[in-house]
């Protein structure tokens, strides 16, 4: 069992909110395969679910499978973050998170001192008001600061602490690096060292079992968080809490499996959102399951125009028969065809020309 303040999970392992992914569909379709407990919604802004917005109500559609369920929370008026709470308890949902952005950001770029402590105030009072509002817990999200000058995140997770918040997710990013270069082992661990007792958990990069471990290992983080790496690998909480118990990786799953799984999501989308809204944003989806397919230049083109769940059934009949030309015969993709394995960014060698970097979806990297 681990804890998040009063919130008893099965697992370590969470799913990082991803803008326009991290839907009910998703989330249902990762819970199937197992090891992932408590998953987050996109972040939503307080004051549209305060207003009823009919967007940002979609946004924390859920049902009962769907549990333990966080809502991020975006907003800095504190008022509103303080009902958008304890609206989000009222209905049921387990705990809130708070995305930061980087909430120190104006400050770092006037180049801190004491008003950087202004701002660190602000922010402890807007979460204060938050966790002295509701019972479930309040997590936060954060980077680990503008730039390596302006390393924040520790002085923010201890002043988020002594505030009451129950668990920091960060991703070992500064704000200036976006989504390149690599993730800093070192500035998750600076985070773990400056709380005193609430988990920290890692985030950024984690696309394998074995990277979530050495994040682990190596920061002493108490569970990982995973976004982009679900994507590719549904199958990544599942097999990364088996790789954490017993020390052996599960064989990948196969293309029959990959190819049910992704039909799946697609029926989930449909349920969810409807037949025609449901395949129009399946249209970014498939392809993150079509890059472990191997060759799939001839998926890939036709499912970026899907329209309908029968012409999906025919768009993977077609590619199906269209693969076995890459296949040996056991039915495998031959060497040349496989796709390369997946290494996190801290795990990649110096000096060695980077892998496949995993891609940025477009969308407000500020706010991430
Ligand atoms: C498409 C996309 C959408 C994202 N949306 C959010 C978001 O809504 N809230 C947030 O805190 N982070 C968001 N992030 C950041 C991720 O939660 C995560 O911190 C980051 O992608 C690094 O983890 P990963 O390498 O496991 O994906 C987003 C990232 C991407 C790529």
């Amino acid at each position: 069992m681990f804890r998040i303040g009063n919130l008893a999970l099965k697992s370590n392992l969470f799913l990082s909110p991803l803008a326009g992914y991290t839907n009910l569909p998703f989330r249902l379709t990762l819970r199937e395969l197992g090891g992932l407990d408590l998953a987050t919604t996109d972040l939503v802004n307080a004051r549209s679910l305060l207003e009823k917005n009919p967007k940002a109500l979609k946004l924390i559609e859920t049902c009962p499978q769907d549990r333990p369920l966080a809502v991020q929370l975006f907003g800095a008026v504190p008022e509103e973050m303080r009902d958008a709470a304890l609206y989000l308890e009222s209905i049921g949902i387990s705990s809130v998170d708070i995305n930061m952005g980087c909430p120190v950001r104006k400050v770092c770029r006037v180049g801190g001192g004491s008003a950087m402590m202004t701002e660190l105030q602000k922010t402890s009072e807007l979460v204060q008001a938050m966790v002295d509002a509701v019972r479930i817990p309040v997590t936060t999200k954060m980077r680990l600061g503008w730039d390596d000058e302006n390393l924040t995140a520790p002085d923010l997770a201890r002043a988020l602490e002594d505030v009451g918040v129950a668990a920091i997710f960060v991703h070992g990013r500064t704000r200036e690096q976006g989504f390149s270069g690599t993730v800093k082992l070192a500035g998750i661990r600076a985070v773990v060292e400056a709380v005193k007792s609430i988990p920290v958990i890692g985030n950024g990069d984690v696309t394998t079992p074995e990277g979530a471990k050495m994040m682990i290992d190596q920061t002493g983080c108490a569970g990982v968080s995973i976004g982009r790496g679900a994507f590719y690998n549904p199958w990544i909480f599942l097999h990364t809490q088996q790789y954490l118990e017993t020390g052996e990786l599960p064989p990948e799953p196969t293309f029959e499996e990959r190819v049910r799984v992704m039909c799946r999501h697609l029926d989930l989308m449909i349920q969810v959102f409807g037949e025609t809204h449901g395949c129009r944003m399946f249209r970014k989806v498939a392809p993150w399951y079509s890059k472990r397919f191997g060759p799939a230049n001839e998926f890939n083109r036709r499912v970026v125009q899907l329209t309908s769940k029968s012409e999906f059934d025919a768009i993977v009949a077609d590619y199906i028969r269209w693969r076995q030309q890459f296949l040996d015969e056991h039915g495998q993709l031959k060497p040349t065809y496989r796709p390369a394995p997946l290494v996190p960014s801290f795990m990649q060698e110096p000096g060695v020309a980077q892998r496949e970097q995993i891609p940025v979806p477009k969308g407000p990297v500020e706010v991430w």
